[in-house]
């Protein structure tokens, strides 16, 4: 029995630290609703894949983010959470109406964007309907290349 408690001591020392990392852990909740946990006012994760896993950094894109760009012109950039491809924002969202997302690489360069203000206010869970499988019209995960060009690839 002793060396049952010493070993299951022993498993748990790497979650322990994982909590005591503020910000830091290279997985951390990927694809989960983050403001089911946070306060934040919106956060995403980025991957490599539209149907990319729960809780891996398998394909995300690390070091890619999000922008909004309002309708009225202004930009919202994010910045990284928590666990890679993780990014989140915890400004003002007053400004807020429509909106267009877009997906800016490492360089800041926009690789994906969804269609022109189709997104708005009520739309900051993000990985609500950019879920594995897509939920509400959504096509899977938030990505770091033109989902649509490549749709058109797999289809003809
Ligand atoms: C099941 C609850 C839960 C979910 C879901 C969750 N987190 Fe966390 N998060 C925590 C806890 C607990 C901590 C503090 C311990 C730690 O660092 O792991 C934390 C810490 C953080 C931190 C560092 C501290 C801070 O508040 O700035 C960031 C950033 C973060 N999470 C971002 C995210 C993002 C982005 C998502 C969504 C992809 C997310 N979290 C999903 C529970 C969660
Ligand atoms: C209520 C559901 C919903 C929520 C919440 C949502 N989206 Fe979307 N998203 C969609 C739908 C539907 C599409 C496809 C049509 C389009 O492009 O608008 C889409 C497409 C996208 C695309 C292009 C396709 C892809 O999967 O890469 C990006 C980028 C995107 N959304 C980013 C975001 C970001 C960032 C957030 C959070 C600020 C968000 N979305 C919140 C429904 C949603």
């Amino acid at each position: 029995m002793k060396k049952l408690y010493i070993l299951s001591g022993i498993l748990l020392i790497p979650f322990i630290s994982a909590c005591e990392d503020e910000g830091n852990s290279v997985v951390h909740h990927q694809g989960q609703n983050c403001l089911s946990c946070h306060s934040f006012t919106s956060a995403a994760t980025i991957y490599n894949d539209l149907r990319g896993k729960y809780d891996t950094n398998v394909n995300t894109a690390n070091g890619y983010t999000i922008q909004l760009l309002l309708d009225n012109g202004t930009t919202i950039k994010y910045r990284q959470g928590n666990g890679h491809g993780n990014v989140l924002w915890k400004g003002d969202a007053g400004d807020v109406n429509d909106f267009t997302a877009q997906v800016l690489d490492t360089n800041g360069n926009v690789v994906n964007r969804s269609e022109k203000n189709s997104h708005h206010v009520g739309r900051l869970a993000c990985n609500i309907c950019h879920s594995e499988l897509g939920l509400n019209g959504a096509p899977g995960r938030i990505v770091s290349y033109q989902y649509k060009s490549l749709k058109k690839q797999i289809m003809h």
